[in-house]
């Protein structure tokens, strides 16, 4: 199996904030499970650096445009690397290599007679580099920024997107898929239903961006520029290789609700234009919420994820926001949220199972683990666990895959409380059953590591060296007894040291 997992790219004109650490951090989860599972994996995130909004921001901030695109896509990158994603590459769309590669597509599709020229009148709004209709404007402001938008009116190169309306249905009817969540695809498919108009794919007015291949006095318009780089990026990303027959279309796209129309509407069709597949799904995800509204720097509510990785480290916040949230839905994160979310489930009922494991083992049995003797008495406690995790992530269900995980935490927690090992370890009679017990919590554990590996990259290699457990991440790891015999365990340190409440910290 091949997958393609990309994030959106993002744009410049600000520094990140936690909403771009999320799809990232989602991301990464998914590349690192199906690495796990020996699927050939590809991991994109990136850059989008074009566009009518960043001259201006940068001339605000006293740059020299180029010297602003270097000096934010430093930040994203330092983010991706914060967060520990496993991206494969990370692509600028100022990257000559993919300026090529945006005039070549464009140039396929003026080829196939798609684009066409015309004069363009109409309102714009450049936060979001679209245009919207006077019917789409709240209190005639932009819906998404809430402010005014621009008036423009130029010549302009137009894409055909109205004759794409059938091919799209047709798509998506042979596909109930291809969107999810469900509510996603159904909001995309209405959307093409309701009838499509053709798009302006270039600005006259616009130096900073990709020459118009045929008429280079103009720039192809950002987003169509964007979009490209899914495709481009595949060309260079690894010197002296072509990806592109190898991972096209096996792509999945994840990105949040902002974004849908040009994810699942306009790239289909500019893909089935230049005459190449289209993506094989779509994931639409909700927006992180601070105080109940959507965190953005233009409403000035944002979060750090650097500040809180200061703090906590890349793990916890990982954790975080895909375990709050139900992945696909809206919701509110607080920085209270993670520090509670850090005691209480990292910190107890992870962290605390680790330190009794490894100093039960130490005590009653001078840290030696033996082999698998006694079948536990509950039956194989781990039975279904990869099984579930698998199924839900192919479906996008990372938030539904941690709980199936933290269920078999809880329910290690419990055999603890149930067996009391202290009681057995009183006499010679419980020695067998103690044996069977410290294997079971030991080999749990350790399977728990291999499947919370893609959430909580540091601390699965520690659990596994805390019992002296080979570092295999292999997804056969998750089942029951594959604990090798070892000795020499020791009580581990705290997974998850005490941190100072944010309110005390402030
Ligand atoms: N540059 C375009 C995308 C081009 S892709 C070909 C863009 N950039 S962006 O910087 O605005 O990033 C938007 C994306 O960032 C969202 O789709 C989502 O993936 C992520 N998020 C930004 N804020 C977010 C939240 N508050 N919540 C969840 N995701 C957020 O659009």
């Amino acid at each position: 199996m091949r997958v393609y997992l990309t994030t959106p790219i993002y744009y410049v004109n600000a520094t990140p904030h936690i909403g771009h650490a999320y799809t990232t951090i989602a991301t990464d989860i998914l590349a690192r499970h199906h690495r796990q599972r020996g699927h050939e994996t590809f991991f994109l995130t990136g850059t989008d650096e074009h566009g009518t909004n960043i001259p201006r921001v940068a001339a605000e901030a006293g740059l020299d445009v180029k010297a602003f695109v270097d000096r934010n896509a430093a930040a994203f990158r330092e983010m991706t690397e914060r967060v520990n994603a496993s991206n494969d590459f990370f692509i600028r769309t100022t990257d000559p290599r993919h300026e090529a590669a945006v005039q070549e597509f464009v140039q396929r599709i003026y080829d196939a007679g798609e684009i066409y020229e015309d004069v363009y009148a109409g309102l714009y709004c450049p936060r979001c580099e679209a245009f919207y209709t006077e019917a789409e404007l709240v209190d005639g402001k932009c819906p998404v920024h809430g402010i005014v938008p621009e008036y423009v009116e130029e010549k302009n190169w137009f894409f055909r997107l109205s004759a794409y309306q059938e091919r799209l249905l047709d798509l998506y009817d042979r596909n109930p898929e291809f969107v999810l969540p469900r509510f996603r695809y159904n909001e995309a498919r209405s959307f093409i239903e309701q009838g499509l108009d053709d798009i302006s794919v270039s600005r006259a007015s616009e130096q900073w961006g990709v020459p118009v291949p045929w008429d280079p006095g103009q720039t192809v318009y950002v987003w169509v520029d964007a979009l490209i780089n899914y495709w481009s990026a595949l060309a260079f990303a690894r010197e002296g290789e072509d990806l592109r027959p190898v991972l096209w279309p096996e792509v999945r796209h994840l990105l949040a609700k902002d974004i849908l129309k040009f994810h699942c509407v306009i790239w289909p069709a500019l893909l089935l234009a230049a005459g190449l597949d289209v993506p094989r799904q779509l994931f639409v995800h909700g927006y992180l919420l601070f105080g109940e509204q959507k965190m953005s720097k233009s409403l000035g509510n944002v979060i750090d994820p650097l500040d809180l990785i200061d703090v906590y480290g890349a793990d916890p916040v990982r954790f975080y926001v895909v375990r709050e949230v139900q992945f696909g839905q809206d919701g509110n994160v607080s920085i209270d949220g993670v520090h509670e979310r850090y005691e209480r489930e990292l910190g107890n009922d992870l962290g605390n199972l680790v330190s009794r494991t490894t100093a039960m083992i130490a005590r009653y049995r001078d840290g030696r683990l033996p082999a698998a003797t006694v079948a536990g008495a509950g039956g194989d406690q781990l039975a279904g666990l990869g099984d579930d995790v698998a199924q839900q992530l192919e479906s996008f269900d990372i938030t539904g895959a941690l709980e199936r995980i933290w269920k078999q935490v809880r329910s290690l927690n419990a055999l603890v409380e149930e067996r009391k090992p202290w009681e057995l370890a009183k006499d010679d009679s419980g020695a067998a059953a103690l044996d069977g017990t410290l294997y079971e919590l030991a080999d749990g554990l350790r399977a728990v590591a291999v499947v919370l590996a893609p959430y909580l990259p540091e601390t699965a290699p520690r659990i596994l060296e805390s019992l002296n457990q080979p570092l295999d991440l292999s997804w056969e790891g998750v089942a029951s007894g594959k604990a090798v015999p070892v000795e020499g365990i020791k009580p581990a340190a705290p997974l998850f040291p005490r941190v100072e409440a944010p309110s005390a910290a402030a």
